[in-house]
């Protein structure tokens, strides 16, 4: 396999892991970066099983500094990278008339800033290599909803982030795509389900039971799921792919 440098955040659990491990099978390198050094440990190994070298990367991407410390190692480690899968993302879940300036700095400060600022450290390496990158949103960015409202926002301040570096990468000669997935059993989506029960009236295993047909799906999805559609995004066979907003949800998106 030639050698070819990917680096996954959120890769300590859900989505972030189960990509991580998947493009083992693809790329020669994977940087493996959150808050959980345990965790990404145990996904190392994985890792590592799977086929690919591993750097554990350890550290809290809403920090300004944090985006250069990751592509600095990865660059002292293997030299280039190839494809940056920005995952990781733990905005609040919190009604828009509840929620303090303090905690919507607290989403952006990670799941867009963080995801914006790697993104801009590690273009100089994708320039080089004709890279790829991957900007995670989620399918709220369409139908935003009171109870949740960062979670929407958000996700639809990164579709739009995604098209811009998409559109400067046209020239620099680097792929970018925003990636939108509608529920996938993840902590995250555990953590959604516990909130989302009492506003209707459930107790939170009848809603995890209840929650797919609600929303117009047959059965949640899997990080495994995601983690395929990560791999292709960032294959060769992709490559002219760019600007593009993808979604994965069982459906969910009624409209066309
Ligand atoms: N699950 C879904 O249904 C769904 C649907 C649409 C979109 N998404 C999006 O997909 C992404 C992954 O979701 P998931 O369900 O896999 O969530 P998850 O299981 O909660 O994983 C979130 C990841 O982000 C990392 N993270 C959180 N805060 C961090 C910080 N300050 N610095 C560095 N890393 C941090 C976590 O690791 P540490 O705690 O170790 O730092 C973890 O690896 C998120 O952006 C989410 O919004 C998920």
């Amino acid at each position: 396999m030639a050698s070819r440098v990917a680096i996954v955040t959120g890769a300590s659990q859900g989505i972030g892991r189960s990509t991580a491990i998947r493009l083992a099978r693809d790329f020669s390198s994977v940087v493996i970066v959150a808050r959980n050094r345990e965790n990404l440990d145990q996904v190392a190994i994985e890792v590592r099983r799977a086929g690919a070298e591993a750097l554990v990367v350890d550290l809290d991407l809403s920090a300004p500094e944090a985006a250069q410390q990751v592509v600095d190692r990865t660059l002292a480690a293997f030299g280039k990278i190839d494809a940056l899968l920005n995952i990781a993302g733990a905005v609040p879940q919190i009604d828009v008339f509840d929620m303090t300036d303090e905690q919507w700095e607290r989403g952006f400060a990670l799941k867009l800033h963080g995801a914006r600022r790697l993104t801009m450290a590690a273009w100089a390496s994708l320039k080089k290599t004709g890279g790829s990158v991957v900007l995670m949103s989620g399918n709220s960015a369409l139908f935003p909803k009171a109870p949740y409202a960062a979670v929407g926002t958000i996700n639809a301040a990164i579709v739009a982030l995604a098209k811009a570096f998409s559109e400067r990468g046209i020239t620099d000669g680097v792929q970018v795509n925003s990636v939108l997935p509608g529920p996938v059993m993840t902590g995250r989506r555990r953590s959604y389900l516990e909130h989302w029960a009492p506003l209707h009236d459930m107790t939170v295993e009848e809603a995890t039971e209840k929650f797919p047909a609600e929303a117009g799906i047959a059965r949640y999805g899997t990080p495994e799921e995601i983690a395929g559609l990560m791999a292709f995004v960032v294959s060769p066979a992709a490559h002219w792919m760019t600007g593009s907003t993808l979604r994965m949800d069982g459906g969910e998106v009624k409209s066309v």
